[in-house]
């Protein structure tokens, strides 16, 4: 396993921006050292959603793990997630984003979600988000287009946002 490189808004954006395409095929080795490069990144960093467009691979893949620090680690992996349903009922929720750092706001998204999606071992998995789970897989597999949790803010916002990145990143 390794740890990658996080893009981030800093000097990355066109590469955050792209939309990732679907894996084809079977589930195979290479892409299991994907992910599990995947969130070894995200644990590192730490975070607790990451998708492969952050570290550069334009493919339908996200990793996370919501477990609480006195729980064990409980990681999850998504392949080709498709949202089935969305609830009409919304919730609000601070997000973050390990692609714009030490920034933190509110987005709206519908409160539940169902999602399909493969798992790393290649079953087709169908359930029903809410919650943290809810709020994390619509922000990761937003990344999956391009979008990032700033772009649901206003436009001042967003650019406050990653002028902040950008200066934070040349300081370090
Ligand atoms: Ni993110």
């Amino acid at each position: 396993m390794a740890i990658r490189d996080i893009l981030t808004v800093a000097d990355h954006t066109p590469t955050l921006k792209q939309k990732s395409a679907p894996v084809e095929g079977p589930v195979t080795d290479e892409l299991r050292v994907l992910m599990d490069d995947m969130l070894e990144t995200m644990y590192a960093a730490p975070g607790i959603g990451l998708a492969a467009i952050q570290i550069g691979v334009a493919k339908r893949v996200i990793v996370m793990d919501l477990a609480r620090s006195d729980e064990d680690p409980q990681p999850r992996h998504f392949i080709n997630p498709e949202i089935l349903w969305r609830s009409e009922e919304i919730a609000v929720a601070e997000e973050g984003c390990l692609s714009v750092p030490e920034i933190y706001d509110e987005v709206e998204r519908p409160a539940k979600v169902k999602l399909r999606y493969l798992n790393y071992d290649g079953d087709t998995i169908e359930e029903e988000a809410e919650g943290l789970y809810a709020v994390c897989i619509q922000h990761e597999m937003d990344h999956l287009e391009g979008i990032l949790f700033i772009d649901h803010l206003s436009r001042l916002k967003r650019e406050r946002a990653v002028k902040r990145v950008k200066k934070d990143a040349k300081a370090a």
